[in-house]
């Protein structure tokens, strides 16, 4: 049964029972047609889209769109059938929706036709730098990418930044590679947590920096679709090492109260243009990759995940099993390419290639490359095919310096006392 026809079949019920004077979605499409009759001839693409009952309000929400573009809703009084105005987009903010969205269809390229894209891409170790050997990997073939970058300068062990605007233009071109070299319509799904800067004396204080927040704004700004902040919350005892926390804990003063950090954020994005799932799953040639790809009953229901943190002698701060293979498990399929651009000792490679997917990891350190080769090698000794892998040393390619951003441009002028006014005038001239 279609979605449309279940949800025709569920408001018919509720109608019936509670007695609605609106039972169903034609109904519901004449009331809100008449409600819009002032502007129709003003938005030449307008359709409905499909009115569902919100039973807990005993109301109908009916979707407006232009040129297949949500633009409002209509809510309707499902006992009445009168129109609830509060509820309802204002017929002039339609009418201002749909000139926004005329000026951005002015160009715009015809949708494409859904292509189901088979990476040829084996297993793969590079040892150099993310920003480099991106620049190798040909465009759309892979899959999934999940990574966790250096959080700035938190781990000067692995990676110390001019500035938080450099790391920051870093990490944009980063994403740029990796959004090159994504199937569209998939997950980009990335771990970072703010960083705490250490006070320089007992006369200033400690400060702290948002990083998933700078990052989440690149991810936007570079045309991705937000889909889902998840929480990796970790035992309490694990916040209790960062320092935050301890002043308050023996001085109780207002003010001091400082929270302990126990999270990082998981924060998943979908590669746009971003055709609808269901075409992953159905279009899929292989359906016997989509049975396996089934996950079982046990999973996370919410977007707290409780999961310890891993230890391991060799690299500071790895991933637990737990999470990448939930990742792996909850965004790609059997087979696929699973990308880590910061691939550390290989705790995505090795998940991925444990779950039956191909794994390509880059990481720039010798000694944590080495880390993740051994690994593997353990693995091949146990006749697991899965585990085969080609090693790539780019670490000669040429180093790409990043461009730097508006973002970082406009604070840079505004440091040397250009205003924003002026900034803003210098920005209309044309
Ligand atoms: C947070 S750790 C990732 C650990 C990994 N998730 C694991 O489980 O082992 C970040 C890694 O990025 C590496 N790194 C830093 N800058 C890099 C760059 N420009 N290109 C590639 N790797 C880099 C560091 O050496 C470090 O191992």
């Amino acid at each position: 049964m279609g979605k449309t026809e279940k949800n025709e079949l569920l408001s018919e019920t509720v109608s019936e029972r509670r007695k609605y004077k609106v039972k169903t979605t034609e109904e519901a499409k004449k009331i809100t047609l008449a409600f819009l009759k002032p502007i129709l001839l003003d938005i030449k693409s307008l359709s409905l889209g499909l009115p569902e009952i919100h039973d807990r309000y005993d109301n109908w929400n009916v979707p407006v769109l232009d040129n297949s573009t949500v633009i409002g809703s209509v809510s309707i009084d499902a006992f009445s059938g009168k129109i609830n105005e509060e509820l309802s987009t204002k017929l002039s903010l339609f009418k201002k929706r749909a000139v926004t969205v005329n000026n951005k269809q002015t160009g715009k390229t015809v949708k494409e036709k859904f292509k189901f894209i088979v990476s040829n891409l084996s297993n793969t170790i590079v040892e150099g730098k993310a920003e480099n050997a991106l620049r190798n990997i040909p465009e759309q073939s892979v899959d999934l990418i999940f990574t966790s970058p250096p959080y700035y300068n938190a781990r000067k062990e692995y990676s110390e930044y001019e500035s938080y605007e450099e790391y920051l233009d870093t990490m944009r071109d980063i994403i740029q590679q990796c959004k090159r070299v994504l199937i569209n319509g998939k997950f980009f799904v990335i771990n970072s947590s703010h960083v705490l800067v250490p006070r320089a004396s007992r006369n200033e204080s400690s400060t702290r920096i948002p990083v998933p927040f700078d990052l989440h704004q690149i991810f936007m700004d570079e045309g991705f679709e937000f889909v889902d902040d998840i929480i990796w919350q970790k035992p309490e005892g694990a916040g209790w090492a960062s320092g935050r926390g301890r002043r308050f804990s023996a001085d109780r003063n207002p003010m001091q109260y400082k929270a302990v950090p126990v999270t990082e954020y998981v924060m998943v994005y979908r590669k746009k243009p971003a055709p609808l799932i269901d075409n992953f799953i159905r279009k899929n040639p292989n359906q016997d990759i989509v049975l396996k790809s089934k996950i079982d009953d046990d999973y996370e229901k919410t977007n707290v995940w409780y999961i310890s943190p891993a230890r391991d002698k060799r690299h500071p701060a790895i991933f637990p099993n737990e999470l990448a293979e939930k990742v792996i498990k909850y965004y790609s399929f059997v087979n696929d390419v699973v990308l880590d651009p910061f691939g550390g000792i290989g705790t995505t490679a090795k998940s991925a290639a444990k779950l039956g997917r191909r794994f390509y990891s880059i990481e720039s350190s010798t000694q944590y490359v080495s880390a993740t080769r051994s690994d593997l090698e353990i693995n091949q000794n146990l006749l697991n095919n899965n585990f085969d892998y080609t090693y790539l040393n780019l670490t000669n390619l040429p180093d790409v310096e990043p461009k730097k951003s508006l973002r970082h441009t406009i604070k840079e002028l505004l440091a040397n006392g250009v205003t924003s006014e002026e900034l803003i005038q210098r920005l209309n001239k044309d």
